[in-house]
C-alpha cells in the first residue's frame, strides 16, 4: 500500500475507534455484577462504573461494533483474508443470482461472489469492515451493495435472494426474516465453528428448509486465531 493510502487508512481507522469503549475488552464475557465489584475494588469512580454498566446492559451493539472496528482496523488481526473455503468449493457449481452476505466483514466473500457474476448485497455492524469492503470493490472494479447496519436494523425484504451466506456468522434476528428473504428454491450456505450454537444448533435453525448438506469436520477456523477446531457446514434450500 502507498504511504498516503496507509495514512488515510490509519486516520479512518483511528477515527472509528472510540476510547470511551476501551474497557469492553476486559468486561466482555463477565457477569455485570462481577465486573462492577472488580471496578469498585480497583477504585474506579461510581459515575464511570455506572456509565460502563449502562453501556453493557443497554448498548451492547455499540460496544460490539467498536470491537469489530478495532479488529478490522488492526493489521495484526489473524483471520482468513481469502474467500471461505466452503463457499469457494460450492460457488463455482452455482448459477450466479442475487446474494446476501450476512455480517459480511471486510467483504472477502462478497467480492469473491461479485467476481463470479453475482449481484451482491451485504451488511455488517463494523464501519471499518464495510469501509475495507467498499475500498477493495473500487480497487477491483467490482460492484457490491455494502451497508453499515446491525442485523436487527437491516431490511431483509421478501423473496429477494438466491443465496444467503453466513460465513462465521449466524442469525441473531428471528430466523424467519432470513427464510422470508430467500426466493423459493434459494439456499442458505453457512459455516461456523464450535461454540456458535449448541450441538446440532445449525440444523435446528433451518429445520423449516430442506437440508441438502450438513457436516462437521476438523478444519482451520477462519477467525478466532485460525486454530484447528470443529467446523460446521450447511446448505439448506427453501
Ligand atoms: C467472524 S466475523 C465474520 C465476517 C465475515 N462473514 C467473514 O466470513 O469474513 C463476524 C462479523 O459479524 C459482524 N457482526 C457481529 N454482530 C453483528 C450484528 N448484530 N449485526 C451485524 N453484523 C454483526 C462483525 O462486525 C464481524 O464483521
Amino acid at each position: 500500500m502507498r504511504p498516503l493510502a496507509c495514512l488515510l487508512l490509519l486516520a479512518f481507522t483511528l477515527s472509528a475507534q472510540k476510547p470511551e469503549y476501551d474497557f469492553y475488552s476486559e468486561a466482555r464475557g463477565k457477569n455485570p455484577e462481577q465486573y462492577a465489584a472488580e471496578m469498585r475494588r480497583s477504585g474506579i469512580a461510581a459515575s464511570e462504573i455506572a456509565r460502563r454498566l449502562d453501556l453493557l446492559q443497554h448498548h451492547r451493539p455499540l460496544l460490539d461494533a467498536d470491537r469489530w472496528d478495532r479488529f478490522y482496523g488492526s493489521s495484526t488481526s489473524n483471520y482468513n483474508r481469502q474467500p471461505n473455503a466452503f463457499l469457494a468449493e460450492l460457488a463455482p457449481t452455482l448459477k450466479p443470482g442475487v446474494a446476501l452476505d450476512y455480517a459480511m466483514g471486510d467483504g472477502r466473500n462478497a467480492l469473491y461472489l461479485a467476481k463470479l457474476g453475482w449481484t451482491v448485497h451485504g451488511f455488517d455492524m463494523s464501519e471499518v469492515a464495510i469501509g475495507l469492503a467498499r475500498r477493495r470493490a473500487a480497487e477491483l472494479g467490482l460492484r457490491i451493495d455494502a451497508t453499515v447496519s446491525t442485523d436487527a436494523a437491516y431490511d431483509f425484504g421478501k423473496e429477494r435472494f438466491d443465496l444467503i451466506l453466513f460465513s462465521w456468522s449466524m442469525p441473531l434476528v428471528d430466523v424467519r426474516k432470513v427464510i422470508d428473504a430467500l426466493k423459493p428454491g434459494g439456499i442458505v450456505v453457512m459455516e461456523f465453528g464450535a461454540g456458535f450454537t449448541g450441538r446440532n444448533g445449525m440444523l435446528r435453525l433451518f429445520d423449516d428448509l430442506l437440508i441438502e448438506r450438513y457436516e462437521i469436520r476438523r478444519a482451520m477456523s477462519d477467525f478466532y486465531d485460525r486454530r484447528e477446531t470443529q467446523v460446521f457446514r450447511l446448505i439448506a434450500r427453501k
